[in-house]
């Protein structure tokens, strides 16, 4: 007699784990367009900044002595669940009041060789400055290899405009890098090919030697008596060019220097006279 009863409090409870489960999941960056009309591009580099949204980054900006705020920033999270979706907070300092810069619920990125760009827009309004509008903050991440990320700054507050105002912040991460390709140079590409066509020329001509044609012992290299001439044209070659003293200096050429040594002086001489 309990049991639809009870039945219907299981339903309740299971529904409300959804909705909570389905709130804690949905808290992370929202592009423009529902799912089936999303970026593929933005939800591309959404997940490649997925790593990042574990870490929490905080910059203090003291204008005076007096005035200081305290920009805190999560990459698609919420900086805290008492911020509607903001994903970057201002802190007034002096008095802790609260503004939010962005939202991730209106989260706009895009990216180029080295960089993306995070923007989220939909933060509390202006008061009197750039008409009123929503805040925006923009973050550049630039790629730094072998640094998760680091460096987060504001680089400036731009605020003296009608319209289209906005905060702008920086930060290095290598989640912005271009995939690393081989860096495989024309040269070395050319040593591989060469060093692989040798290790075939060797190897098929040994197998050819040993098996069709019979050869044995060093017979079996490819062209070996080929090979053997052109060693012993290279070594004479060296011999010729690299050895310091002759082998043996013919006879004749020693007394032809010596007398053309004793002839020089005069010849000098000779020419000399005139002047
Ligand atoms: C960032 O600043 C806020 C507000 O001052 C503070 O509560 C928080 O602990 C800081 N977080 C880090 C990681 O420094
Ligand atoms: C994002 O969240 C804020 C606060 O809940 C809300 O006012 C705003 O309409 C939301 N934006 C979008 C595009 O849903």
């Amino acid at each position: 007699m309990s049991s639809p009863c009870h039945t219907s409090t299981m339903l309740l409870v299971f529904m409300a784990l959804a909705v909570a489960a389905q709130q804690t999941k949905d808290r992370t960056c929202d592009v423009v367009g529902d799912e089936s009309s999303e970026s593929q591009m933005e939800r591309a580099l959404l997940k490649k900044l997925e790593p990042l949204s574990q870490m929490r980054f905080n910059v203090t900006v003291e204008k005076s002595k007096t005035e200081n705020y305290v920009y805190q920033f999560r990459v698609c999270r919420e900086v805290d669940t008492s911020q509607d979706f903001g994903g970057l907070v201002q802190t007034d300092g002096q008095n802790g009041k609260t503004t939010v810069i962005g939202r991730i619920n209106e989260t706009q990125v895009f990216s180029g060789s080295d960089w993306i760009m995070l923007i989220y827009k939909g933060g509390d309004s202006y008061g009197r400055h750039c008409g009123g509008e929503k805040r925006r903050a923009v973050i550049m991440i630039s790629c730094k290899r072998g640094v998760t990320a680091s460096s987060f700054s504001i680089i400036s507050e731009e605020r003296e405009k009608t319209q289209d105002c906005f905060y702008l912040f920086e930060m290095d991460s290598d989640v912005a890098c271009p995939a690393e390709d081989s860096h495989l140079s024309v040269g070395s590409i050319l040593l591989i090919t060469v060093t692989s066509l040798v290790a075939v020329y060797i190897v098929g001509g040994f197998l050819y030697q040993r098996l069709i044609v019979g050869a044995k012992g060093m017979e079996q290299f490819p062209h070996f008596s080929f090979w053997q001439d052109l060693g012993n044209l290279v070594a004479d070659g060296c011999d010729f060019v690299c050895r310091s003293k002759p082998r043996s200096t013919p006879a004749a050429y020693r007394g032809v220097g010596d007398d053309q040594l004793g002839d020089e002086p005069e010849e000098r001489d000779d020419h000399l006279l005139p002047m």
